[in-house]
């Protein structure tokens, strides 16, 4: 392996070809990395299907891309139903067997309007994606990326249960150019399509041995006293100082305490670093933005460097 940054190249790639989003790029990167699924909300057109298909051809991994719907079934989700004839001594026999496809078999997959699927199919898919299995065979899957148009009245769809968000560790809001208000992204947006045909190429530049060589690393990733203490103090001064309850808040103790250390790592690896520092705290503002209220989440950025310059607010000292 070449001693430049993997995931560079791959940000270079995502930056080619799509400008802005630097919140979903950076937590697809995570994502993969840590092998924690994603959930990006967002209005239809903001490249959420283009970024997740420059990085697994960029990446070389395999793609599945599925459009959830109202009467999706399981079985168009883990492959193809093949049903087949055989004439025995005592009649004919249909058979029906799944060959095994979609989220089964595929590296990355992106499950498109995830709040349109039934309950029924919901469930058992996100079983599958929370346990990496299929009965009892693993599954070669690194990130899920699940996308919902936001639940606003006129999009027709309802949130996800707060339990079956919480599986997606990463949750990103993405905001359009136009109603974000990015007016020089935008233009160079329009830019970028007045010099480049529609259709593109995603150059090979990472490969999966790469991934499962940093996952090895990252278990293992030192996260110093101090960062742990800036962990424990986040988590308590949402609750103590931000009024985070059950009510407001989905804050659960799986996501904060033990996932959140892979994400931090999975920030480390992408910052090139071989250990995590108070900077890998930054990470948590890719794991919050649904799970908290939104007046908190646009403070996240003052809590965290608060904590980074382990400037502590009152009230959380004894908490950790
Ligand atoms: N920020 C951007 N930079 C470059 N191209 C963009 C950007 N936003 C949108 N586009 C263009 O718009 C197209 C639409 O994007 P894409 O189909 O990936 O959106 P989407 O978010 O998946 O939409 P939907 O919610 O309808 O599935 C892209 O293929 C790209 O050509
Ligand atoms: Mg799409």
């Amino acid at each position: 392996m070449t001693s430049q940054n993997p995931f560079i190249a791959l940000k270079e790639e995502m930056d080619k070809l799509v400008i802005g989003h630097e919140e979903v790029k950076i937590s697809l990167l995570l994502g993969i990395i840590a092998r924690e699924h994603i959930y990006v909300e967002g209005p239809p057109g903001t490249a959420k299907t283009m970024l997740a298909e420059i990085i697994s051809g960029a990446a070389q991994l395999k793609f599945f891309f599925y459009q959830l719907h109202r009467d999706t079934r399981l079985s168009e989700l883990i492959g193809d139903l093949v049903i087949s004839k055989e004439t025995t001594d005592t009649g004919e026999v249909i058979k029906q067997k799944v060959v095994k496809g979609g989220i089964l078999t595929a590296e990355i997959c992106l499950l498109d309007d995830i709040s349109r699927a039934p309950g029924e199919s919901l469930n058992v898919l996100l079983r599958i994606l929370n346990e990496r299995k299929f009965f009892d065979e693993e599954i070669p899957l690194l990130t899920a990326i699940a996308t919902s148009n936001p639940t606003a009245d006129e999009y027709y769809n309802e949130p996800l249960d707060p339990a079956n968000l919480d599986r997606f560790v990463l949750q990103i809001n993405a905001q359009g150019l136009s109603y974000g208000k990015r007016w020089d992204q935008a233009r160079e947006v329009i830019k970028l399509y007045t010099q480049r045909p529609l259709e593109y190429h995603v150059p090979a530049r990472v490969s999966r041995e790469v991934f499962d060589e940093y996952y090895k690393r990252l278990g293992s990733l030192d996260i110093p006293h101090e960062v742990q203490e800036g962990l424990a103090n986040f988590v308590a001064t949402l609750i103590e100082d931000y009024g985070c309850n059950e009510t407001n808040s989905l804050i659960s103790d799986r996501t904060f305490f033990v996932k959140s250390l892979k994400i931090m790592r999975a920030h480390a690896l992408l910052h090139g670093r071989d250990a995590c520092t108070l900077q890998d705290l930054n990470a948590l503002k890719y794991m919050t933005v649904f799970r908290i209220p939104e007046e908190v989440f646009l403070q996240l950025d003052q809590i965290i460097e608060d904590l980074t310059s382990k400037k502590k607010k009152t009230g959380t000292g004894g908490a950790s």
